[in-house]
């Protein structure tokens, strides 16, 4: 399968890029930079974009008219698909990869990849979405101690070098061969993937959400994507945050 891929050198972000040029740019185009100077992480932190080799690309997704109004099911998951999709790939290549909740790839315990997606609106609808993904693929030990949180990547992890492009391609064949039956069916579809890849189910975990910070046993991913905690209080569920 080909797809269209625009290359651009060096920029701030390839999420804002997309997002900024997101009504000329086409459906299904993946932006990728070499680097980039102020990448854009989950939860307003920044990524670490210096090294050239690492994948550093955003993806269109564009809303047919008629969805843009009543959003399709897989709409809201988008991120957690492409944490599936990334997971494939890296399995695919031998990397005993898992996912932390809600879409973080994880390899020995240590974050490898990490996805944001940003919703594009117009008054009343939803136009569609840029779903950007941050892979290293080619750190270099310095590289990762020089980063505020444990990582690891894949070349490191394989011992072998991964070049960027195929893995691109790969990612990219993965996510658009299963992207129409994913936005109609929705989370339900990946769900017993997803489970299978997050190890979290059943161990104690604090999340850190925008306002709070939840401690308890980790027990279920419902059916919309979202973690449910047991704490002391009840059943606490999450949509987002920072699982410890
Ligand atoms: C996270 O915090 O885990 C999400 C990181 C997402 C990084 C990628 S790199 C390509 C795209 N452009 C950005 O500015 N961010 C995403």
């Amino acid at each position: 399968m080909r797809h269209r891929v625009l290359r651009v050198g060096e920029v701030e972000s390839t999420n804002r890029y997309a997002v900024d040029r997101f009504e000329e740019l086409p459906h299904g185009l993946a932006v990728v930079a070499d680097r980039q100077t102020r990448g854009r992480g989950r939860l307003e932190r920044s990524w670490s974009s210096s090294v050239a080799g690492n994948l550093y690309a955003s993806l269109v997704l564009k809303l047919e008219p008629e969805r843009q109004a009543r959003l399709p099911p897989g709409f809201p998951n988008l991120t957690q698909y492409m944490a599936v999709v990334l997971a494939r790939v890296a399995r695919g290549l031998g990397a005993e990869v898992t996912i932390k909740w809600p879409n973080d790839l994880l390899a020995g315990g240590r974050k490898v990849a990490g996805i944001l997606a940003e919703a594009v609106s117009a008054p009343g609808r939803v136009r569609g979405a840029v779903v950007g993904a941050g892979v290293n693929l080619a750190m270099r030990e310095e590289d990762l101690a020089a980063i505020d949180q444990p990582a690891a990547s894949l070349n490191l992890v394989l011992g072998r070098a991964v070049e960027r492009d195929a893995f691109l391609e790969a990612v990219l064949d993965e996510f658009f061969t299963g992207y129409p039956a994913f936005l109609e069916s929705g989370f339900p579809s990946i769900r017993p993937e997803f489970l299978a890849l997050t190890p979290m189910l059943g161990r104690q975990i604090s999340v850190n959400s925008v306002r709070s910070r939840i401690a308890g046993t980790a027990c279920d991913v419902t059916a919309e994507g979202s973690l449910v905690v047991l704490t002391p209080q009840g059943r606490v569920t999450l949509t987002l945050g920072d699982v410890q």
